[in-house]
């Protein structure tokens, strides 16, 4: 009897010790909270972008007081935007891991805005101001939410897949971080950046569609965030990779979010073990937003 209940302690249902997790953009923000929530419960996290400096600095400051003896903040420098760049990192993990249990597609760029935002703006206006637009910043901002998250996911299938064959039963997981951008019909100031997150939720539900097959036995999701802390939410970070955002009492009721202020970084760790573990989660875009969408559907 005691083996029925032993089965859903937490301990047992967010078991991730000893897996091997990659985590593009692991640095910093995002991508930081999450290698800390697998690596302080015993995993092997490979963290990954283009500063080399800001990667050793992750693994400096936060890899040497990992809660859990065998967890690990690996670096290795990866551009996501470029193939070889990719190639090569799937080589350097290949080199110590025979499968991939997580993948997760968490580096993303979000550069320049307009003024434009449901103003009162005449056609004239409106029309000069989003024609000034840059077309390159357009192409970078796509280049890196959604096709570095297409290419990285097809290098890492042969070792996502090996999870599966390794142990039984066990299927290993791609979790695209999004945004809750891709989904609100608000802009937010930034047109190219939502556009791309919301290609970015497509790219996720057509590559669930596909890895799902049985030569391959991958499931793909989705989190598709609020607010969160991070460089690209607060332009900086400080020695130890962390931001900032400042709050006060009206921020939530300025920012039209429920919960009354950003997300932490425990609401991160929480959902990303879960969508990581819950081996019957396919398909899904989940949006960790504290009620956001809800006041700009
Ligand atoms: N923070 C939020 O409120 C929020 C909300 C919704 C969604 N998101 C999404 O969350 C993800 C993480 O962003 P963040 O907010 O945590 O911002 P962040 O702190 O700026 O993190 C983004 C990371 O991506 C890396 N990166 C950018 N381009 C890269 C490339 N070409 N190759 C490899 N790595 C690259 C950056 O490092 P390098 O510059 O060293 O490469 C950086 O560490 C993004 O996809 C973002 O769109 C964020």
């Amino acid at each position: 009897m005691v083996e029925g209940n032993q089965k859903f302690t937490v301990k047992n249902l967010f078991n991730v010790e000893d897996w091997a997790v990659v985590i593009t953009g692991g640095a910093t923000g995002i991508g930081l909270m999450m290698a800390q929530a697998f690596a302080n419960n015993g995993a092997r996290v490979y963290i990954t972008s283009r500063r080399q400096e800001s990667l050793e600095q992750a693994a400096k400051t936060w890899g040497s007081s990992l809660v859990h003896p065998k967890g690990k903040l690996i670096p290795i420098q990866a551009d996501i935007t470029s193939k070889p760049s990719i190639e090569n990192l799937v080589k350097e993990i290949r080199k110590n891991e025979k499968c991939i249990d997580v993948l997760i597609n968490n580096a993303g760029i979000s550069v320049g805005s307009s003024e434009v935002e449901k103003g009162h703006e005449g056609a004239e206006e409106l029309s000069k101001e989003l024609f000034s637009e840059e077309q390159k910043l357009w192409e970078d901002v796509y280049r890196t939410n959604v096709i570095g998250y297409f290419f990285t996911t097809v290098a890492f299938l042969p070792l996502l897949s090996a999870a599966s064959k390794v142990r039984p039963s066990h299927t290993a997981a791609v979790i695209n971080n999004t945004s809750m951008s891709g989904i609100t019909r608000t802009t937010q100031h930034h047109y190219k950046y939502n556009v791309s997150k919301g290609a970015a939720i497509h790219l996720n539900t057509l590559l669930a569609q596909e890895l799902r097959r049985p030569g391959v036995k991958v499931r793909v999701n989705s989190v598709a965030p609020g607010i969160f802390p991070s460089e690209m939410t607060t332009n900086e970070s400080n020695e130890a990779n962390k931001s900032e955002i400042p709050t006060d009492e009206s921020y939530g009721e300025k920012k039209g979010i429920p919960a009354g202020r950003p997300g932490a970084e425990e609401d991160m760790a929480q959902l990303i073990l879960s969508m990581a573990v819950n081996e019957y989660l396919y398909g899904q875009t989940i949006a960790l937003d504290g009620g956001y969408l809800l006041e700009h559907p």
